[in-house]
């Protein structure tokens, strides 16, 4: 099973950038932990602080992928481009946050990834990454 996780924009800073809320845990370094617990995955990552450079990932991956794990932050409450991106393509997109992003401030209510996700993941931390890697698996 081939599955990626794209992140969207200053999740490259994990572990640096507010971290009551996002946790001190690097991305890399969750990375490499997913990789030895789901060795039967063949999981990928890519992360961009632009928004073209998710959606041309997103159509790269779109149609030959078992699974999209997209966490596309800042972006997923502004951005009706990675929206029809995720409309356009085959392969099923997990939407991730690693925040509750219902309890913060209200723009960050709105998604335009959500109506066309498989599911939503929302609010366990880090955790939410590995929890959509075992919904893949479990379907
Ligand atoms: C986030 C929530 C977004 O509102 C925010 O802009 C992020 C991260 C999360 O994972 O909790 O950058 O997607």
């Amino acid at each position: 099973m081939k599955i990626i996780i794209i992140n969207g924009p200053n999740l490259n800073l994990l572990g640096k950038r507010e971290n009551d809320i996002y946790g001190d845990q690097s991305f890399s370094e969750l990375f490499s932990k997913l990789q030895f617990k789901y060795k039967e995955v063949e999981l990928s990552q890519f992360q961009s602080n632009i928004e073209g450079e998710l959606i041309d990932k997103i159509q790269e991956v779109g149609y030959e992928y078992d699974g999209i794990i997209l966490n596309a932050a800042a972006y997923t409450h502004t951005s009706v481009g990675i929206g029809d991106a995720v409309k356009a393509i085959e392969t099923p997109v997990v939407e991730v946050h690693i925040s509750n992003v219902y309890a913060r401030e209200e723009f960050r209510h709105v998604s335009f990834i959500s109506p066309n996700a498989r599911g939503i993941i929302i609010g366990f931390g880090l955790q939410s990454y590995e929890l959509a890697i075992e919904s893949f698996l479990s379907q």
